[in-house]
């Protein structure tokens, strides 16, 4: 996107009175949880300084894209909002450079005008961001997490901040994706589906209330918030997100010459734009199709989610199939509720932390998995892969929940709301564990294609189907 949300520089104006991170719970003393933010904010370092360590000082400076920073920005920028909410805000002190956050504030300058921006160049952003994160850790371990100050209450703000960095490692990610040049990074492959299972092609997700949203996750966003409960009749869902071979099904079928299949503004962007595949996809002389993958030419996998899909694209897709986009609430009730106890869980699998059995997720791999992978991290309604691999479109635009209030800065979220951007939910490939729950919410431009981004479609069930 043009304008990316970030703190202002004077984060003063947030809200009508915060609704702020829950107590701790029972059991979890200051020492846990200052560790588990002393791990959080490691782990992003290590993978923010993997992705510009594999890069020359004319990769980190260059512009790979119109519709990235360049990556050296992006770097100085998490060290500035560091700077600004742990060193400042909950720090209390002068901070270490607030005179660069007319630099790094990213509604100031879009994306495609950063270049010109007087960022600092690679060597003094890698000292900027160490020192400021020598500084925080010293914030972080004079805090209470056991106080009632909104801000530091359960490490609320260093997992903000952990999150943060972990949000632009990943847009970090589709910037080396975008980038030309031979590979630099590298991962394992994904694991495979299980040999010689036959999914059930769509799932059941009965009718009936669920909790939707949280008020119990202490690092939840606040657009998270609150917890309320929607009543979503039943509906079939994809059993897991949509394929390759299935999208060129849709290519192959004419989808992209097709006017019905297209939401009115999609078709006037195909026209003007001439989409015909999926971004980094090509059709050699033969026939053949081929994408590049961070620096990697390799067939199309059949077998794996699509990705990097608009919702235009995807919503065309769903009409093509005689199907549409799930909407954000059946999404969030197919990927937590559980029948058997009517509780809504943290992700499809349960409560417990992702591990690498679960989901697909913390860029360990590159790509998607096939498919039917991690079943493991299946859903109480028998869906696959709805946390990680791909980000999945879904029908909704981005709104506040009812009863919804900023906190703590109104750039995060709020100031997005409205019918402009459509929500994604699950996470990627590239999402790390932090930044990723059954409730988190990601939002962009319907046209936007350079996220990891693919979807599963869904249908309203018939009379007597899942009735609850
Ligand atoms: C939640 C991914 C839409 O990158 O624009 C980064 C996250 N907010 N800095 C974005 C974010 C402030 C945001 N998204
Ligand atoms: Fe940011």
């Amino acid at each position: 996107m043009s304008a990316t949300p970030h703190a202002p520089s004077n984060p003063g104006t947030a809200s009508t009175g915060p609704r702020t991170a829950p107590a701790p719970p029972p059991g979890v003393g200051p020492e846990a949880l200052r560790r588990r933010a002393l791990d959080a904010l490691g782990a992003a370092r290590s993978r923010t300084l993997g992705l510009v360590d594999c890069l020359d000082e004319a990769g980190l400076t260059a512009q790979h894209s119109p519709l990235m920073s360049p990556l050296v920005w992006d770097l100085a920028h998490i060290g500035n909002q560091e700077d600004l909410w742990l060193l400042r805000q909950a720090g209390g002190g002068q901070g270490i450079r607030p005179d660069l956050d007319p630099v790094y504030d990213a509604f100031r300058t879009p994306r495609a005008d950063r270049p010109a921006l007087p960022m600092l160049p690679p060597e003094q952003a890698r000292a900027y961001v160490a020192e400021v994160r020598d500084r925080a850790l010293a914030v972080l371990a004079g805090a209470d997490p056991n106080a009632a100050e909104p801000l530091t209450r359960s490490a609320f703000v260093f997992g903000m901040i952990a999150q943060h960095e972990q949000q632009h490692d990943e847009t970090m990610l589709a910037t080396h994706q975008l980038r030309r040049g031979p590979a630099v990074l590298h991962g394992e492959p994904p694991p495979a589906a299980p040999a010689g299972e036959r999914l059930p092609g769509e799932v059941l997700v009965p009718g009936g209330p669920f909790t939707m949203g949280t008020d119990d996750e202490p690092w939840a966003l606040d657009n998270e918030r609150p917890a309320h409960r929607v009543d979503a009749p039943a509906f079939w869902l994809d059993t897991t997100p949509v394929t390759g071979a299935a999208y060129l099904a849709f290519i192959d079928d004419g989808g992209y010459e097709d006017p019905r299949w297209w939401h009115p503004e999609g078709w006037a962007h195909v026209r003007r734009t001439g989409l015909r595949a999926p971004l980094f996809w090509r059709r050699d002389e033969d026939g053949r199709w081929t994408r590049r993958r961070f620096g990697h030419v390799e067939p199309v996998p059949l077998d794996r989610p699509v990705v990097h899909v608009s919702w235009y694209e995807a919503d065309a897709y769903a009409r093509w199939a005689g199907r549409r986009l799930p909407t954000e609430a059946e999404w969030e009730k197919a990927a937590r509720h559980d029948p058997a106890t009517g509780r809504s869980h943290r992700y499809p699998w349960g409560d417990a932390d992702p591990g690498p059995d679960h989901a697909n997720l913390g860029q360990r791999h590159l790509e998607p998995a096939p498919a039917g992978a991690y079943p493991p991290g299946q859903a109480p309604c028998g869906a696959r892969q709805l946390l990680g691999d791909v980000w999945e479109w879904t029908a909704s635009d981005f709104t506040g929940y009812p009863g919804f209030r900023a906190f703590p800065y109104r750039e995060y979220s709020e100031v997005f709301f409205g019918s402009e951007y459509k929500v994604l939910r699950g996470g990627s490939f590239g999402t790390a564990h932090v930044a990723c729950r059954s409730t988190f919410r990601n939002w962009d431009y319907p046209v936007r294609r350079q996220i990891f981004a693919g979807f599963r479609t869904a249908r309203d069930a018939g009379p007597g189907e899942g009735a609850s």
